[in-house]
């Protein structure tokens, strides 16, 4: 078994993650380091050195935990520069049919790759989603099958070249070489989603701090994704406002008593705190409280909602419901207020698979570091990258070559993710 190391730079904390997969899927983690996040605000590097020395101490603590030198990383990119689309496009096999091979495949992500290129992005992942062979509809994995005319949806992702360089300067400046890179959204849903969740139809929603990742997923594959850089802080800072106390009292009180549907309080219960220039503590209402916190989740999903609405999907049509990860998911109430909110089934997505060091890992903001894991143990194992991401660009290389992504993109399966 081989040792993988991920790292997840979020907006409030960074997570190096020691850990290898045994035959069944399973991590066994063997060390953990974690650091408060600086100099990184929603996948943005706003400071080189503050963000680099947070990757540092988590390195370095995941290294003395797990008694091992360090030396590359699987890492997360995440932020609100990432776009996706679904590009639909045919090639023509041959006017008698023939065989398919991966080459068709490849010329079909080419096309999907070239009309999506848009200056200032880098293409990081094509995923073909469906297949249409001649008039036959359904086609999971076309390869070996014969016909005379391959259509496919392709999904793909693109993310900005700058914050893609950025994430990757902090690792590299830390000393720690880039193993593999892949979506933080889709190493979440990796760990928290089921096989039959992804082909029922789910939606996976990863709240942290500062970013909300949403991912769809329908027949088994990546429908849709994106980020809204809004999070938990969002909410700390509402609550600020309607107390007027500190940011660090805000975070306290929201954990403590925070709840996500205002409804399911009593009128009744009250907070004791101490709001600034008041001397003496006074009682909140735990139910406005609950009002704060629910307006900004409202405020979220309407989003993503939209964010489906526009693209060729109806939400009834994810029969798995919704789960929720990344740190917010903790907030007491949360699955209610999905439940309510989108009219679908929800629960908390945790990391499964765990073993060793569970009691820490298996909590929702891990899901990414962990997914990380898996998703780089996934595509090594297969030998296949199902995303450009794999292959680390040396530093000032033109990553906006085409053939440079295409040696990167040879073939894909849709049960990678
Ligand atoms: N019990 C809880 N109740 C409510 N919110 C919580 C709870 N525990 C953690 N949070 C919130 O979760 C957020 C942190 O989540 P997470 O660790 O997933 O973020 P991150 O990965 O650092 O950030 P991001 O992914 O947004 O860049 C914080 O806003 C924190 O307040
Ligand atoms: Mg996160």
């Amino acid at each position: 078994m081989k040792l993988i190391t991920s790292l997840d730079i979020g907006t409030s904390k960074v997570v190096a993650l020691v850990g290898e997969l045994d035959s069944y899927g399973d991590l066994h983690v063997i060390g953990i380091g974690e650091s408060p996040s600086k100099g990184i605000d929603r996948g943005y590097v706003t400071r080189l050195d503050l963000a680099v020395n947070a990757v540092l101490n988590a390195i370095k603590e995941a290294q003395e935990m797990s008694g091992v030198k360090l030396t590359n990383v699987i890492l997360g990119i995440s932020g609100p520069a990432i776009k996706s689309q679904n590009e639909r496009d045919t090639v023509s096999i041959s006017s008698q049919p023939m065989e398919i091979n991966p080459s068709h495949i490849e010329r079909l992500i080419e096309r999907a790759i070239t009309r999506s290129r848009e200056e200032g992005y880098e293409v990081v992942s094509a995923i073909p989603r469906k297949y249409v062979l001649d008039d036959q509809e359904g086609i999971i994995d076309p390869i070996g099958l014969i016909g005379s005319k391959l259509m496919a949806d392709v999904h793909v992702i693109k993310v900005s070249s700058s914050l893609l360089k950025n994430t990757e300067r902090v690792a590299l400046n830390a000393g720690i070489g880039i193993a593999d890179k892949f979506l933080s959204s889709l190493a979440s849903a990796e760990a928290v989603l089921t096989p039959e969740e992804k082909e029922e139809g789910v939606l996976m929603i990863d709240m942290g701090a500062g970013l909300t990742d949403f991912v769809v997923f329908h027949e088994g594959s990546v429908f849709l994704t994106g980020t809204l850089p809004v999070g938990g802080l969002s909410i700390t800072r509402d609550i600020t406002h309607f107390i007027k106390i500190n940011l660090e009292q805000a975070e306290r009180i929201k954990i403590e008593n925070g709840y996500a549907l205002a409804d399911m309080v009593n009128e009744a219960e009250r907070i004791k705190v101490k709001p600034r220039g008041e001397e003496k503590e006074v009682g909140v209402s735990r139910k406005q409280l609950a009002e704060v916190i629910q307006i900004r989740l409202e405020e979220v999903m309407e989003k993503i909602a939209d964010a489906i609405s526009t693209r060729d999907i109806n939400l009834d049509a994810l029969h798995a419901g919704i789960v929720i990860t990344g740190g917010c998911a903790k907030l007491a109430g949360m699955k209610e207020f999905l439940e309510r909110y989108f009219d679908l089934p929800a629960r908390i997505g945790y990391p499964m698979g765990v073993i060793g060091l569970k009691e820490k890992v298996q909590d929702p903001s891990y899901a990414t570091a962990v997914g990380l894991i898996k998703l780089a143990q996934k595509s090594s194992a297969l030998n296949k990258p199902f995303a450009p991401l794999k292959a680390q660009e040396k530093e000032g290389s033109n990553t906006s070559g085409f053939s440079n992504l295409m040696a990167k993109l040879k073939a894909f399966f849709r049960d990678i993710i």
